[in-house]
């Protein structure tokens, strides 16, 4: 990505997310209390799906910080549950979006520890680490996308 304009620019990292999906449920994430909501139904789906404990967990553990960012940063948004195949293999596939003032720097937002306000800044690191796929879309004044997926373990 090195090259790209940065500030007004959309921004994109990560590979293209899989083919074949279907999605199955959603939550909107308007105020802290959502987030709750969103890990309930994270977790539901990745038992249905028959995720085992650690997977279910780490995905849940993603999902929460990423809600909790399109509440606090992104001023509210949702989050979209998908049912994904990709050469034969099941995921699970969590898109946040939000309307909110984007990412102006996303390098400097994908920097461990740090936060434009008062947060830890780990919830991205974080998260981008416990997924099999991050996908982030973004750019000042243009809202922000975070599309992650966690394949089932065979
Ligand atoms: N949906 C979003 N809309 C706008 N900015 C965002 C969004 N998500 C993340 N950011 C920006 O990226 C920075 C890093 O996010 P990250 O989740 O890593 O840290 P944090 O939310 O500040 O703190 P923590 O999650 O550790 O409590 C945020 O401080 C914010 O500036
Ligand atoms: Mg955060």
């Amino acid at each position: 990505m090195r090259g790209c304009p940065r500030s007004g620019t959309a921004r994109r990292v990560g590979p293209a997310p899989p083919e074949r999906a279907a999605p199955t449920e959603g939550v909107e994430l308007a105020r802290e209390h959502d987030v709750v909501a969103a890990r309930h139904l994270v977790r539901r789906v990745a038992v249905e799906a028959g995720y085992d404990l650690v997977t279910q967990t780490k995905l849940v553990t993603a999902a929460s910080e990423l809600a909790r960012n399109t509440v606090i940063h992104g001023g509210g948004g949702r989050m979209d549950v998908e049912r994904v195949e990709d050469d034969g293999r099941r995921g699970l596939r969590l898109v946040f979006t939000d309307d909110g003032p984007g990412i102006p720097d996303v390098d400097l937002a994908l920097t461990e520890g740090w936060s434009s306000g008062r947060g830890l800044g780990l919830g991205l690191t974080g998260s981008r680490r416990l997924v099999d796929r991050f996908d982030l879309r973004t750019g000042a004044g243009q809202g922000t996308t975070v599309t992650v997926t966690m394949w089932q373990r065979r």
